[in-house]
């Protein structure tokens, strides 16, 4: 490469990289739907947040292609979506989601037939109540859209639901406003210092040790480096199962 060819190159990406950086922090990608209008997700998906409804997540929520998804780290985090370049379907207007499921690739499917959510796609599967707010007619099926990453808006504090048995804890930590994707979690007992937790899979954090008997209290650090601490969330007599407010919140 010339010398000249190298600085012709270099002077189109960082246009290209300016362009980007003046879209409103918007991208391409494209969604579709699943189910029917009555139908929300009440299985637990690969983020681990159970029942959406009782969660409070509701029909906004999407399943995240793998680039998106970024295997569970991205689960919480909130998108402002709308249908985008497509006057025969695009309707005006914007919906927005939180990141509760993966949204599985395909291999045997082409990417444009049915693999959507194949890599390196940027890709939404909705649930059939917010796919039609995107689109005049949702027999579009597939639409383009463009979305950004916005704070979460969500109602009281942080949430946890504490699961696992007596030689470790597992712990759901839910309805995270702000960024919203959590990042690490530590948890303190009464008579225990502050325990960094691990990622065991989408939102569930799970520590090694025997916590029973005692007041929990929870540190959360969302993607964006922000930490709220929740002090004892529980009383000393939680039992396995139970969900707590914390009360504090991004
Ligand atoms: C992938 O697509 C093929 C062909 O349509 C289908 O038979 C198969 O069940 C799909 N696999 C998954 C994991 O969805």
């Amino acid at each position: 490469m010339s010398l000249l060819t190298f600085f012709a190159t270099f002077v189109f990406t960082a246009a290209i990289r300016l362009v980007g950086a003046n879209n409103g922090g918007w991208d391409i990608g494209h969604a579709t739907f699943y189910g029917d209008m009555n139908a929300g997700e009440t299985m637990e998906g690969a983020c681990g947040y159970g029942d959406l409804f009782k969660q409070g997540y509701g029909l906004e929520t999407a399943a995240l292609s793998t680039v998106l998804f970024n295997s569970g780290a991205t689960c919480g985090a909130c998108f402002e979506i709308q249908c985008f370049d497509d006057p025969r379907w695009c309707a005006p207007g914007s919906i927005t989601v939180t990141a509760t499921n993966f949204c599985p690739p395909n291999a045997s499917k082409p990417n444009d037939a049915g693999g959507w959510c194949n890599v390196p796609l940027k890709h939404f599967d909705l649930s059939m109540p917010m796919f039609v707010k995107l689109t005049k007619d949702y027999h579009a099926g597939i639409v383009p859209v463009q979305f950004r990453r916005v704070a979460c808006v969500k109602q009281g504090g942080i949430r946890f639901e504490i699961k696992g048995n007596r030689w470790w804890l597992l712990v759901l930590v839910f309805n995270v406003a702000g960024a919203g994707d959590v990042k690490a979690v530590s948890v303190m007992g009464e008579s225990t210092g502050w325990v960094a937790m691990k990622r065991n899979w989408g939102q569930n954090w799970q520590a090694a040790g025997n916590f029973q008997g005692q007041s929990l209290s929870f540190s959360v650090t969302a993607s964006d480096g922000r930490t709220v601490r929740s002090h004892n969330v529980s009383p000393a007599s939680w039992q396995f199962g139970q969900t707590f407010d914390g009360s504090s919140q991004f």
